[in-house]
């Protein structure tokens, strides 16, 4: 593991030392630098993935849900500027995120409306993504918070969130977290009653063995709903390095059920 230190000295943020670190994006103010150096440069073409497997497996049932009338409770875990609420929550592909991401005046505003009625939140240790998350209308609520080494503070913030979730969302991000921290975060979710679904991603050919725990750890809190395969990103240069004849980092996306009565 690879640490590094943001701007400010507070909070830290680790990855896998062969993949490419993109801190100095996810701090920026708003999500532009992350539409033209990741989304546009990497061809970062997941969120469409995403939001297949969402509407494949998530959406029937919030559909189904919204009917009745209820308002359900959804949170991206370590959400960035928002990208994979927009895909999965506001129905948007790549293509309309980019363009809604061009530049800063075109960012102020999330561009398409929430398909569902939803209460969204979102965690992450940029403050400046969530910020910018909120302003944008992405998110109605925001907790910043290192989850590899949380303030107590942080803490209860986040077990509410998650104790109080339906759906949660976590997109090629679980890579960042010690597998502790996942158990924490993940626990208050998996113990509150009634249906609930996650959404994750794992990320290859990135730390596989981390990535192999965190699905045995997730199997024993969650029932296994669905998976599919696909391309996630190119790799960068320094990546393609790293992993000599791999152009493509890939993903594989599950959905997993809380049916706890
Ligand atoms: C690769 S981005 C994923 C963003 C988005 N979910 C997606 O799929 O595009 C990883 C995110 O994890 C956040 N992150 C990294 N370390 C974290 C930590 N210790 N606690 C909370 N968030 C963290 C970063 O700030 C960044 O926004």
């Amino acid at each position: 593991m690879t640490d590094s230190k943001e701007e400010g000295g507070q909070s830290e943020i680790r990855t896998d030392e062969k993949k490419q670190h993109f801190d100095d994006i996810y701090v920026e103010k708003d999500p532009v630098a992350f539409k033209e150096r990741i989304v546009d440069a990497l061809d970062y073409i997941s969120d469409d993935f995403n939001r297949q497997m969402f509407d494949r497996l998530i959406l029937p049932w919030c559909e189904k849900e919204a009917a009745k009338g209820r308002t359900l409770n959804f949170v991206d875990l370590c959400c960035c500027f928002g990208n994979t609420t927009l895909a999965t929550a506001h129905g948007m592909n790549v293509g309309e995120i980019r363009e809604n991401w061009k530049d800063a005046e075109s960012c102020r505003r999330a561009a398409q409306p929430r398909r569902l009625p939803l209460r969204t939140t979102g965690i992450d240790i940029s403050g400046n993504a969530l910020a910018y998350g909120k302003r944008a209308g992405i998110f109605d609520e925001v907790i910043e918070a290192d989850l590899n080494n949380p303030t107590a503070e942080a803490r209860a913030s986040v077990d509410r969130a998650m104790g109080g979730a339906d759906l949660v969302i976590s997109t090629a991000s679980l890579v960042y977290l010690e597998l502790p921290a996942i158990k924490a975060v993940i626990e208050p979710f998996a113990r509150a009653k009634g249906e609930g679904y996650l959404l994750v991603n794992f990320l290859n050919p990135f730390a596989l063995e981390k990535a192999d725990a965190t699905k045995r750890l997730l199997l024993e809190h969650f029932d296994f709903v669905g998976s599919m395969a696909s391309r996630h990103r190119r790799m960068s240069a320094l990546e393609q390095e790293n992993y000599p004849g791999e152009e493509w980092a890939l993903l594989e996306l599950w959905v997993l059920r809380r049916g706890n009565g």
